[in-house]
């Protein structure tokens, strides 16, 4: 049925999940998408196919329900799996935490546990440097300490690479990566997927993007007061389709069996730090307009700084950051303007 590995990717109709679709399909892979829409519409699904020129498979499936997870795995060859279907919103995650541990713990637990039994070998979770918290020292290694997490979502990141790295000792028959993604933004070149957040934005360059477009009032700028050298946050945004090209490199690392350890770990940033107000800027400048924007307090449970060492990244994956913080912020208002020219 299928020439080329297959690849499943839980949650391919979601923001991330849809360029990692687009990179493997270019690459040479099979795709089975399973998502259950239940934090995105259609329309990246849709964008995804329209990039491709061609039908890209679509199961619609909860990966919390164990048996309908096990019989997608029974019923295809699934050369990997990469889990991207898990709730990521940090401040919702603290009103209601145990809407985040059943989401994001359950479906980890029936696709790892289902890989295993169907012979699925290669497993690819998506973590984030919110493991690391607020470290001492930056740039961040892989080998950073993980501090506790101040939020469900983080703790679910910690606990999911902690059962997949479990579940890879135990019998020997899965291996797995994990990803720890810094800032992901940015959209495809060709603007037909990008970030679609529900309701208000919590993440910074939607909140930009959707200002800059009249969908918002003003930016505000959560701290000027930080000790960095302009006084707002610094972090390591990574472009989405940089980001979905570490997939790719890691799924052929596991299925070419070129793993040096049953459970790895990378770092995928761009190894720069970027400051919050340096962002509003570039974006300002590089497309050509003025945002409305303002500085206010901090944010609770934001931290002051964090960048990435991408060096092993780049040694044993061979991949590197290539698109510039400009062509990314322009790709994001040209997805933006995209939307709005759908309306
Ligand atoms: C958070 C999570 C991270 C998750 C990411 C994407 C933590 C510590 N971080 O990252 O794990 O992967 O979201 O979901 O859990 N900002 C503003 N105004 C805004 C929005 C943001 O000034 O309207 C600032 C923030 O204060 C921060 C920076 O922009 O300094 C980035 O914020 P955001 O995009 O929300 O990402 P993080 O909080 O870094």
């Amino acid at each position: 049925m299928f020439d080329k590995p297959l690849i499943l990717v839980a949650g391919g109709a979601g923001y991330i999940g849809s360029h990692v679709t687009v990179e493997l399909v270019e690459a040479g892979y099979e795709v089975l998408i399973g998502d259950n829409f239940s934090n995105c519409d259609r329309t990246c699904y849709e964008g995804v196919k329209q990039i491709l020129g061609r039908e890209v498979p679509l199961v619609e499936i909860d990966f919390c329900d164990r048996t309908a997870t096990d019989n997608l795995f029974a019923t295809y060859p699934i050369a990997a799996v990469i889990h991207f279907a898990a709730f990521k919103a940090v401040g919702e995650s603290v009103t209601e935490p145990l809407k985040y541990y059943r989401n994001n713990l359950l479906s980890l637990l029936n696709v790892v546990e289902s890989a295993e039994r169907h012979g699925c070998r290669n497993i690819l979770f998506s973590s984030s440097a919110t493991v690391y918290g607020e470290a001492e020292v930056q740039p961040v290694t892989e080998q950073s300490p993980r501090l506790p997490a101040t939020s469900a979502y983080g703790q679910t990141k910690q606990m999911s690479e902690d059962i997949l790295r479990d579940v890879v000792a135990s019998k020997g028959l899965v291996r797995g990566i994990a990803l720890r993604y810094f800032n992901p933004i940015g959209a495809h070149p060709s603007a037909l997927i990008g970030e679609l957040p529900r309701g208000v934005p919590n993440n910074l360059v939607p909140y930009i993007t959707q200002t800059a477009v009249g969908k918002r009032q003003m930016l505000s700028i959560f701290g000027g007061d930080y000790p960095t050298p302009d006084g707002t946050c610094l972090r390591d945004f990574i472009d989405v389709v940089d980001l979905a090209r570490a997939h790719v490199a890691a799924v052929t690392r596991m299925v070419e069996d070129k793993m040096e350890q049953p459970y790895e770990i990378f770092n995928v940033g761009t190894g720069k730090p970027v400051s919050v107000m340096q962002l509003v800027e570039a974006f300002e400048r590089v497309n050509g307009l003025k945002l409305n924007y303002k500085i206010v307090d901090r944010r609770p449970g934001d931290i002051v700084a964090i960048w990435a060492d991408t060096s092993l990244a780049e040694q044993k994956l061979g991949w590197k950051a290539t698109r510039t913080l400009d062509e990314t912020l322009a790709s994001a208002w040209a997805w933006e303007c995209h939307l709005a020219e759908q309306k």
